[in-house]
């Protein structure tokens, strides 16, 4: 039962009790003929002007000046507290307080469905399925098809689905929205966004972006964790961080074709040699990315799809990755 309920119940009884006694009190009472004229209210006899006047006017008065006084002087207090309370409560603790509400709600949104939520509540939409727990990465099931020869056996393959305490490192926010909103077509992410198809509106995506950005991990740590496992070898690297997007298949652990291209173009050929006729050039590309429709080295136009890898790796690592990319 809510407090509401249990207000409203004891309203409800104590109001019950109240009647009891006053029917048990008037079944008592008996009315003789003429009675009425002494007992009923309106029958008796009220003040005279003389008593009325005096000290009983005066009496009432200062009640009522003190009953008036109350909010006179209660509303002022409360109009001088006012600015502060709503300061308070609009920048400092109301906009930590928002926060942490978006937060709850984008974590909800991003867990798995356990059964039954204890109280009905907006559903989960389960990202934690593919992309593991906190989004610390994971593996989807997908059927690939083969648009050029469709008599082909569909093949089932894991296609990994990349760490998402991370993605706030690598991306903008708006950037992280487009790619909620619209999905990543022709792989297992779907388009959760309205606009994409989705069934998320503006105010669950960007829950769920205060969701990931809360559980994003610390550049440094990430950086150091990187070098760790993965060194300085440009090759490797590349593998690790890039080739997802930038060689078919090794998503699902079939990298075709160097440099085929899952989502970015193809890097082979001395496509970057082209692109950024200095190396400079292409390591800012790779350290910090450019704003969605801005130029980046000779032709290329930004589409806010490429993440940026300044706060994952060091900038020796990055180094080495752009060397090796100018040799393919
Ligand atoms: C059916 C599995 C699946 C579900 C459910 C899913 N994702 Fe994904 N998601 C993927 C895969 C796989 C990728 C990588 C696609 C690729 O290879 O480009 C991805 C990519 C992403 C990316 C881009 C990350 C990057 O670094 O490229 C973000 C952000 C993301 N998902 C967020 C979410 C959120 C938030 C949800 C829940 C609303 C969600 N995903 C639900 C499978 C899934
Ligand atoms: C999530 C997918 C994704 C990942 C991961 C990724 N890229 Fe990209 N990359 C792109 C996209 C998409 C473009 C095309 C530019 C755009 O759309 O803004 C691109 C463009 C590039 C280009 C410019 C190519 C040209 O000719 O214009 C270079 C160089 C590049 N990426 C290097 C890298 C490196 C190095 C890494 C790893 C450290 C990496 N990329 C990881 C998606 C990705």
């Amino acid at each position: 039962m809510s407090s509401q309920q249990r207000i409203g119940l004891a309203v409800v009884l104590a109001m019950l009790v109240g009647w009891v006694i006053f029917l048990l009190s008037a079944s008592k009472r008996t009315y003789e003929p003429g009675t009425e004229l002494v007992t009923a209210p309106n029958r008796k006899l009220y003040y005279d002007d003389e008593g009325m006047e005096g000290k009983r006017l005066t009496k009432y008065l200062w009640w009522a000046f003190a009953t008036l006084a109350i909010p006179a002087v209660a509303l002022p207090v409360y109009w001088v507290r006012e600015p502060f309370r709503q300061t308070g409560a609009g920048l400092d603790r109301g906009k930590a307080y928002f926060a942490e509400e978006a937060i709850k709600r984008g974590e909800w949104y991003f867990q798995a469905s356990p059964g039954e939520p204890p109280t009905p509540r907006e559903p989960h939409y389960g990202c934690e399925n593919c992309h593991g727990k906190k989004g610390v990465g994971g593996v989807a099931a997908f059927t690939l098809t083969d648009p050029a020869n469709p008599d082909a056996l569909p093949q089932q393959v894991q296609w990994t689905a990349p760490p998402l305490n991370t993605v706030m490192l690598r991306y903008r926010p708006d950037e992280v929205l487009f790619i909620l909103t619209y999905g990543r077509a022709g792989t297992p992410m779907p388009p959760w966004g309205i606009k994409g198809g989705g069934a998320l509106n503006d105010q669950q995506l960007s829950d769920l972006i205060a969701y990931l950005d809360s559980i994003k991990l610390d550049p440094k740590q990430v950086q150091d964790a990187n070098l760790a496992q993965y060194g300085t070898d440009g090759k490797t690297l590349f593998e690790a961080f890039c080739a997802r997007c930038h060689t078919q298949g090794a998503s699902y652990g079939k990298p075709g074709v160097q440099g085929g291209g899952a989502l970015g173009p193809d890097l082979t050929g001395g496509a970057t040699l082209r692109q950024f006729p200095t190396i400079a050039q292409q390591i800012s590309w790779v350290t910090d990315t450019v704003e969605v429709g801005k130029q980046y080295g000779q032709r290329g136009i930004s589409s806010g799809r490429m993440p940026f890898f300044g706060d994952m790796l060091t900038d020796d690592q990055i180094k080495a990755i752009v060397n090796y990319e100018r040799t393919l």
